[in-house]
């Protein structure tokens, strides 16, 4: 129930400044998130750290731009916007500009600009001041899981001066979800986890139990030669204060790659993240991220980014920090991999499809963005009574690739735990919707009423996510999860990368039009057995083409590394251009 136009005025309230003016409605919450009591009302000298979103100039025109440079035979394919054109279509209008400013100076506020665009404000304001100009009840609400308190609103407004100017104001409606809830964070590898320290350092040869960056070569035909081209890089992002063990590296590379021994990582840290390299304090999800990138993508610069807490509370802020970050480099990575994610509805509409514009943004850069799906099946990380299935996020944005999981090797089958599904948020692209409607025929009333069938399906492709071999804290063992997955395809990406650039050819960026276009798809191995289940049901079946189980399929990088070649050549000039258009509701 967002962005419903119901008129509430301030009036007669004695307290009320000489602003007061007219509000309308802009978000809401029906209900308090499941794992949330609320304690009443905030102190009102609280002081809150709002993010405001205004208004782009013009969002569509990037989207137009985005697929002109990222779709085969497009005339433009290849032909990443700069810093300065990016920043064009999303900085707010000056007359936006003029009308928030003159809103903040006339109630005493001042602002500092937080993303290179200038569409993010940050903005100090107490308690009481933001109840007043928003219309808003913020009060304390705790976690039961953890005991965190947080300040949220059930609902706020936006003063009607504002309207179409302001996207939104955050932290208000969307609760903080806790990186550490199983599953789909550090996800299948909570129970794995036992393994390492049972199986300690013995490692079962067949690929079949035990998955090593040997296995992924020979599986997906892999190159193991270095990659020559120093512009290239893979970034890989760490949060919760997570920082990857250089020596668990080394020690995983003396085992696992040899030939690529005292190879290191770069690192960049913000909101406070992170690097101590105390002995046995990384993370595991750090380490598994590192290990499959710097020991998959042989010779690849790979730069670790490591994301502190230090933002007001809630994970989903270092998610939009660390792309703000990365769109203020002149060069930001040419991939860019994420093992973290949380259930869509956990987050406002308004923030996911701002979060998803920040990644349209990355991606017309050049970067292609990669996530993992979740390790929840069909349910997201609800209860297995659950009766609607629950998509994850970001895997519903249309401008991420997400990543889902396979497992055995004869042949490869669908984990059992990945996710996959439709979004509720985001309406289905264009790329996909050929082989999304087929799946849908073939589907037949299966699971009817359980999920959305106009929305994004996802995943987009998948790779191995099951036994991978990982060092952690000097132990070797395995873990499982989408986790895995998706740094292995980001690996493979990059080294494509690698041969387009030393080829005098443009890095991939967003992949998904090159994915689902004929040339993605024969270059894709198709995986048509396993299935996901969840609540209480199988959940979808993988089978011949697309489905929400494993995507397009796992790479096969012999024939990705022939299409890709083709990919800009010159015949494509004499084909009209076919920009993909999203519908966002
Ligand atoms: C790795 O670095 C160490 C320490 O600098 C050095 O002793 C060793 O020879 C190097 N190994 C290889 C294979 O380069
Ligand atoms: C289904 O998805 C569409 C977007 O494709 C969205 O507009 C609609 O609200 C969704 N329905 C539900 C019940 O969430």
């Amino acid at each position: 129930m967002l962005f419903v136009s119901v008129f509430l005025s301030f009036i007669g309230v004695a307290t009320a400044s000489r602003f007061a003016q007219n509000l309308v409605l802009h978000e809401k919450m029906d209900a308090i998130p499941e794992g949330f009591v609320q304690n009443g009302p905030a102190a009102e000298s609280t002081t809150l750290n709002l993010r405001i979103n205004l208004a782009s100039t013009d969002i569509t025109g990037l989207q137009e731009a985005l697929f002109a440079v990222s779709t085969p035979h497009s005339a433009r394919y290849g032909q990443h916007l700069t810093k300065e054109e990016v920043e064009a279509f999303v900085a707010p209008k000056s007359e936006t500009i003029q009308v928030i400013k003159s809103f903040l100076r006339a109630n005493g506020l001042t602002s500092k600009t937080i993303s290179p665009a200038g569409d993010w404000l940050r903005v100090l304001m107490s308690v009481s001041k933001a109840n007043e100009l928003f219309g808003a009840q913020f009060s304390v609400f705790t976690n039961q899981a953890s005991g965190q308190q947080t300040i949220r609103t059930m609902q706020y407004s936006i003063p009607t001066s504002l309207k179409g100017h302001v996207e939104l104001i955050h932290p208000t409606v969307t609760f903080p979800t806790t990186f550490g809830q199983p599953r789909f964070t550090s996800p299948g590898i909570q129970v794995p986890l036992k393994d390492i320290f049972l199986v300690g350092n013995v490692v079962p040869a067949s690929c079949a139990t035990s998955v090593t960056p040997a296995c992924l070569q020979a599986l997906y035909g892999i190159p193991t030669a270095r990659a020559t081209q120093h512009s290239n890089t893979l970034g890989v992002s760490g949060f919760t204060g997570q920082f990857a063990q250089s020596a668990d590296l080394q020690t995983f590379l003396r085992a696992q790659r040899p030939d690529l021994v005292n190879t290191t990582f770069a690192l960049q840290t913000l909101d406070g993240g992170v690097n101590t390299q105390g002995a046995g304090s990384a993370g595991i999800e750090a380490n598994l991220d590192i290990q499959y990138t710097v020991g998959v993508a042989s010779g690849v610069p790979t730069t670790f980014i490591s994301v502190g807490n230090d933002f007001q509370d809630g994970a989903l802020d270092g998610f939009l920090d660390i792309i703000n970050f990365l769109l203020a480099e002149a060069a930001p990575p040419q991939v860019l991999t994420t093992s973290y994610g949380q259930n869509e509805n956990t987050i406002s509409r308004a923030l996911a499809n701002q979060l998803c514009n920040a990644y349209m943004q990355l991606g017309a850069r050049g970067t292609s963005i990669l996530f993992s799906s979740g390790d929840g099946g069909v349910a997201g990380s609800q209860s297995e009574s659950c009766t609607a299935f629950l998509p994850t996020f970001p895997s519903g944005c249309p401008f991420v690739t997400s990543v889902g999981a396979t497992t055995g090797i004869g042949p490869e089958t669908a984990a059992s735990f990945t996710s996959g599904g439709f979004s509720n948020f985001f309406a289905r692209p264009s790329y996909q919707s050929a082989v999304v409607s087929s799946f849908l025929t073939r589907l037949g009333s299966t699971n009817s009423g359980k999920f959305n069938t106009s929305g994004r399906g996802f995943p987009d492709v998948s790779a191995q996510g099951e036994n991978i071999v990982i060092v952690n804290a000097g132990k070797t063992g395995s873990v499982s999860g989408t986790s895995c997955a998706s740094p292995v395809f980001a690996s493979v990406v990059s080294l494509l990368n690698d041969q387009l650039i030393a080829a005098g050819k443009s890095p991939l960026g967003f992949l998904n039009p090159f994915l689902y276009s004929a040339a993605g798809i024969g270059a894709l191995t198709d995986i048509t057995t396993g299935n996901n289940p969840g609540c209480n049901t199988n959940g979808f079946a993988a089978g011949i083409g697309w489905d929400p189980v494993t995507g397009l399929g796992t790479p096969n990088f012999p024939k990705l590394l022939t299409a890709v070649v083709s990919l800009g050549s010159c015949i494509s000039r004499q084909l009209p251009t076919s920009p993909f258009l999203i519908q966002r509701s």
